[in-house]
């Protein structure tokens, strides 16, 4: 009885050394710098009371330091654990920039990879809250071999389980690829930011001067390098974002994404399709407001909005179920494909391919971008990332094909011949080898050399090119595609196409894995 009631004390004490640890001043360096603590990020993130924290108690590793010093911490500068995010199992990990910088020494590596095996044998997303000065120093190739071992577990769960990261807080050096490898990143801005060497290093190989906001800050990643899917203003946005994120996906690989109710504002008969695309064809227009005369009404959640902008990718839901979508935006550079665009539009078809979310194809694309930069940057190499993406994708694949689908970039974008499951087109389609222009300066030089009035003569045979040629109703009546229908029905059509692809079961042979075009 003795015993136990001396342990219990020492249970007791040792709880409240723990509470200790952290004290207002700690508290007040994160928020001074507009950052929350780790446990603030883990009381927003989970349901009321519900996230267990495992390894609190360790301690950094006794190796012997040459350099530096090692601070003796609990926890050593991570929180792991696993909890309830809108009533779902969720793992994650939490780094304290408060401890040694959030620093990955050995023992903070091996409380991060023992969770990371968690999520992945219970089938649950695991969520990183990253924060940290990158690996430890002072423990030298120790930590290195931490990050090693995060980085193989990511990869080994990478399909199987989501994976996000969130940044919020510094995230440099070889530190950076833990993100980089999972699913999708979100960043916080102006507070968070992510680069392969500072701005010291820099200016001291290439004497460029450079803020670590202009280097590596969210806005960056979001609209520039695209490594940022998902950019907020402050922390508690950002996790109220994820949140909201994490109810589009399932569980795991095994699961289907979880339905909600459809409160039934969108009509299935949506009248409001027919005038959004202009009849001039060289008019742009917003396709996100066709998305949302589809998609269930404030249900499409964008991914990677500023990046590659004229490809739009992001989850909706259709009658309460989650779909990816992919739409061309005639509203950035008339909706052609180039290489970011066709990278991100990779990127999310292969995600939803992994974890069950059926894809709608929303197209009016003129072609790929030409031009000297996009070729010597690798427009062939990048495009048939998509093309790939499409054609491998085995989740249902439904497109629509609102206003042009010239060449290459119709059979990229979900074709029926490169297993489209449903292709449906608006009367407002052009479905041809190339545009008007194009083919008309191709078939008709001779005549239009010749010409008094070329001008009025192109104008003509752009004219007699597009009712003839680039029209829906060749490919309709030669099978091409499965159907032209009223803009109004495409909801009630999509819905359909959608449910007679519940069961869609494609065995594929087996192989190692295909060799995309990296
Ligand atoms: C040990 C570290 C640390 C690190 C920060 N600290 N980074 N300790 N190892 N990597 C400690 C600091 O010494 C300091 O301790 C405390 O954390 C807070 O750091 P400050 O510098 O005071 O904070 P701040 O001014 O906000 O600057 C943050 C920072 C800077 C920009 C992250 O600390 C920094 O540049 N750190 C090094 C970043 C880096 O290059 N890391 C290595 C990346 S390479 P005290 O005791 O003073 O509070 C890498 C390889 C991974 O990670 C390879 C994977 C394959």
């Amino acid at each position: 009885m003795e015993i136990s009631g001396k342990r219990y004390k020492a249970f007791i004490d040792r709880q409240a050394a723990i509470k200790h640890q952290y004290s207002p001043k700690q508290a007040g360096k994160q928020h001074s710098k507009g950052k929350l603590t780790a446990q603030e990020r883990i009381s927003l993130l989970f349901d009321n009371d519900t996230f267990e924290e495992i390894d609190a108690f360790v301690t950094p590793a006794d190796q012997p330091v040459e350099f530096g010093k090692v601070e003796r911490s609990f926890g050593d500068g991570v929180i792991v654990g696993h909890g309830k995010v809108n009533g779902r199992l969720v793992f994650s990990y939490a780094q304290d920039f408060t401890i040694m910088g959030g620093s990955l020494g050995i023992v903070h590596a091996k409380k991060i990879a023992k969770i990371q095996e968690m999520a992945m044998k219970m089938g649950a997303p695991i969520i990183a809250l990253i924060d940290s000065g990158g690996a430890r120093i002072q423990e030298g190739v120790a930590s290195l071999s931490g990050y090693a071992s995060i980085f193989q577990n990511i990869i080994n769960s990478s399909g199987i389980i989501p994976q996000i990261s969130v940044i919020m807080g510094p995230a440099a050096g070889g530190a950076v690829y833990s993100p980089a490898l999972t699913d999708f990143v979100f960043m916080v801005n102006h507070t968070s930011y992510m680069f392969v060497t500072g701005p010291n290093v820099v200016k001291e190989v290439l004497n460029e001067d450079v803020t670590f906001e202009a280097l590596g800050g969210a806005e960056i990643h979001a609209r520039k390098s695209g490594v940022a899917h998902m950019i907020y203003d402050d922390e508690e946005n950002t996790i109220l974002a994820l949140k909201k994120f994490l109810s589009y996906l399932p569980s795991n690989n095994v699961e289907n994404p979880p339905v909600v109710a459809d409160d039934g504002s969108v009509p299935d008969i949506n009248e409001k399709l027919i005038n959004i695309v202009p009849d001039d064809p060289n008019k742009a227009y917003d396709v996100k407001d066709v998305i949302n005369q589809i998609a269930d009404r404030n249900s499409f959640l964008e991914i990677s909005e500023l990046f590659g902008a004229s490809l739009v990718t992001g989850f909706a839901r259709l009658k309460g179920k989650t779909i990816g979508i992919i739409a061309n935006q005639p509203k950035v550079l008339a909706g052609v494909l180039d290489i970011d665009s066709s990278t991100k539009g990779a990127r999310f078809i292969r995600f939803c391919d992994a974890f069950n979310i059926p894809l709608l194809t929303l197209e009016d694309v003129p072609g790929f971008l030409p031009g000297i930069d996009q070729e010597h940057a690798g427009i062939i190499r990048h495009g048939a990332k998509l093309l790939f993406a499409y054609s491998e994708a085995t989740v249902p694949k439904i497109t629509v094909i609102l206003r042009k689908a010239y060449g290459g970039a119709y059979i990229v974008m979900n074709s029926k011949s490169l297993g489209g499951d449903f292709v449906f087109a608006w009367p407002t389609a052009e479905i041809a080898v190339m545009g008007p222009d194009g083919a008309v300066a191709i078939l008709y030089r001779k005549e239009l050399a010749e010409s008094k009035d070329p001008a009025e003569l192109k104008k003509e045979l752009v004219k007699k090119y597009r009712d003839k040629i680039a029209n829906p109703f060749i490919a309709d009546e030669s099978g091409y595609i499965d159907e032209v229908i009223d803009p109004a029905t495409t909801r009630k059509k999509i819905v359909s196409a959608f449910e007679a692809l519940n069961n869609k079961w494609i065995k594929v042979p087996s192989r190692k894995h295909g060799n995309m075009p990296l």
